[in-house]
């Protein structure tokens, strides 16, 4: 599959690296086509890799990632471009974080999310929210954090809901029932959330 991961960062790195490792072509995205991350990651990553402005990337996937700096993540998406965009996925893997504060701070929360913000600008394209609540090693080797648990998958489209689950499953190997709709999947209110150490 063409998947375009928008973003040089850590997060790209490593979700660009996975993807190609189990046989995607993957196209990474940055603000410039020349960008110096980006061209480490590709020599480093080698075949089945291309590197390209944000615009390329999202022309060039099937699907897309949005591995932005969460503060600057809807400039970068009206870089990739609407029309690049359109009728697709989209895994926003952002978070909207004020870095000078100690520790960061989510500067869109509460009755808004930038998951949102991206889906109401964006509104041809099905914007599901995923992996952004656990470290970047973690998401693409979810063994690392020992037994069951559990990633948040969010959207308004069930159905592209689905299709995020079934890829985070067979590429990044996740077990399939370890993300969560909360109380629609557990079928109680009756729960919470164990944080546990690698
Ligand atoms: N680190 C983790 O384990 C982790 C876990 C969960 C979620 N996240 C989230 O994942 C995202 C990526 O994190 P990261 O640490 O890999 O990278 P990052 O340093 O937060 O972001 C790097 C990317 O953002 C782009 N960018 C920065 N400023 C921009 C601007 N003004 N306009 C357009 N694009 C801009 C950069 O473009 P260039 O390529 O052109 O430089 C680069 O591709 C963040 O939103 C973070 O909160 C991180």
């Amino acid at each position: 599959m063409k998947i375009a991961v928008l973003g040089s960062g850590m997060v790209g790195n490593a979700l660009a690296t996975k993807l190609v490792n189990v046989g995607h072509q993957v196209m990474m995205g940055s603000r410039t086509a020349d960008s110096k991350p980006a061209q480490k990651w590709q020599s480093a990553a080698g075949k089945g890799t291309q590197i390209g402005t944000f615009a390329d990337a999202a022309a060039f996937g099937e699907l897309v990632l949005n591995c932005t700096n969460g503060a600057n993540s809807i400039a970068a998406l009206r870089q990739a471009a609407e029309a690049n965009l359109r009728g697709k996925i989209l895994i926003d893997i952002a978070n909207p974080l004020d870095m000078s504060q100690k520790p960061p701070t989510l500067t869109i929360c509460n009755t808004d999310s930038l998951g949102e913000q991206i889906q109401r600008e964006f509104l041809e394209t099905k914007v599901v929210k995923a992996l952004n609540t656990v470290n970047c090693k973690i998401m693409v080797n979810p063994e690392l954090a020992p037994g069951d648990h559990n990633l948040f998958i969010c959207g308004n489209d069930t159905a592209a809901k689905a299709k995020v689950s079934e890829f985070i499953a067979r590429n990044f190997g996740w077990k399939r029932d370890n993300w969560l709709r909360l109380w629609g999947v557990v079928g109680s209110p009756y729960f919470n959330i164990r944080v546990i150490h690698a």
